[in-house]
């Protein structure tokens, strides 16, 4: 197990849990669906909004959208290790992954190749390309990925860290880069684990900012190679994606990733999204991962201790474990303050650990399990 991290870490991060108002009441565990947003970052929204209010919107708020976008776009191609211009802003993970699925353009005779432990943010852009295109999808489990690829593979589609399990996506995948295009689905990854997309050898990242970066809905990145960028087409355009508008219908696209950011992202929420950002950075990325890895190893550790089965996983922050009737356990959990979601269809409790969390949640977590039994 990892270390405790050194007393200048340890007093820094209890700093790092004042920032997040939902920690008064709650024992927060749910980031895998949304991440607990930082007072920093609800005030930097309003603020926002205020100044909106006060000063009007002229072409002056339209620039200061502009370079706020471009200020996020910079924090999160930093978060992937990928420089700006290979960096699209989207609205979601699934947003990117749907891009970069389509843009492929495949059709029959081509496969996709994918696992058993997808999220439908995934899995929707599968069945499109199944469904409106004629692409084969084939599934196999993830550890089994890397030996997989077949002659049609044209594409491999998968999770960084699976939602179900928090399994780390083989590392062997980085191997085959040059022979298949890899997309990793990063909504469990970015912000939770470190990443950096030459070490995965992807093609193309897809994360999302609402849950490990506890930022606002509605606001994700998707990394593509400038070789990808090059194959990809894109169908949707408008003023955002490219180089300059004023060509009319001859406008030129963006040579770099900003050829498939969204449109219409508010300058709120990308304030919200730069406020939540500036709190781990004040903290250190490190000791951030450190911090939530390490209570989740314990948290892992604790539930083995009283009889719940844990579901075989990486180094991350994701626990899941078994419940006999996960809805109601989900349920009752709540009504104690203790926030976690149940997984559908299977019989388990998902425990969304970060380094806001502390030795405290983990033990409500652990009574409210055994005062229920
Ligand atoms: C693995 C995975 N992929 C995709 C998604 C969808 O994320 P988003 O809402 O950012 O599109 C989720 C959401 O929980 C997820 O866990």
């Amino acid at each position: 197990m990892d270390s405790p991290p050194p007393a200048s870490a340890a007093s820094g991060l209890a700093a790092f849990r004042q920032h997040f108002p939902v920690l008064e009441w709650a024992a927060y565990m749910n980031a895998g669906t949304d991440g607990p947003l930082p007072a920093a970052a609800v005030q930097a929204a309003a603020r926002e909004l205020d100044n909106q209010g006060r000063t009007g919107r002229t072409a002056a708020h339209f620039e200061h959208r502009h370079e706020l976008g471009d200020a996020l776009r910079g924090a999160y191609a930093g978060l992937l290790g990928c420089t700006p211009a290979e960096l699209a802003l989207t609205t979601c993970t699934s947003e990117g992954i749907a891009l970069v699925v389509g843009g492929m353009q495949l059709g029959p005779g081509d496969e996709i190749l994918t696992s058993d432990e997808e999220h439908p943010g995934l899995l929707g852009a599968l069945q499109a390309a199944r469904d409106l295109s004629g692409v084969q999808v084939r599934t196999v489990a993830l550890a089994d990925l890397p030996d997989s690829v077949g002659p049609a593979t044209k594409l491999l589609a998968c999770s960084h860290v699976s939602w179900v399990s928090g399994a780390l996506a083989p590392s062997a995948l980085s191997e085959l880069a040059g022979e298949v295009t890899i997309l990793l689905d990063g909504a469990q990854g970015v912000g939770a684990v470190p990443v950096d997309v030459s070490a995965l050898g992807c093609h193309a990242y897809a994360g999302a900012g609402q849950k490990w970066l506890c930022g606002p809905d509605g606001l994700g990145m998707l990394y593509v190679s400038p070789e990808l960028t090059e194959r990809l087409v894109v169908p949707r355009r408008g003023y955002a994606n490219f180089e300059s508008a004023d060509g009319g219908l001859d406008a030129v696209l963006h040579a770099d990733a900003r050829r498939f950011d969204c449109f219409g992202v508010g300058a709120e929420a990308v304030a919200c999204a730069l406020g939540a950002l500036g709190v781990f950075e004040q903290a250190g990325w490190e000791a951030v991962h450190a911090r939530a890895t390490a209570l989740a190893d314990e948290l892992v550790r604790q539930l083995t201790d009283c009889g719940r089965s844990v579901v075989p996983r990486g180094q991350t922050t994701l626990v899941s474990f078994s419940s006999d009737d996960p809805e109601a356990e989900r349920a009752r959990l709540a009504d104690s303050g203790v926030l976690l979601r149940d997984l559908p269809d299977r019989p388990l409790l998902r425990a969304s650990v970060g380094a806001w969390n502390n030795e405290a949640d983990l033990a409500r977590l652990i009574d409210g399990l055994q005062r229920g039994q």
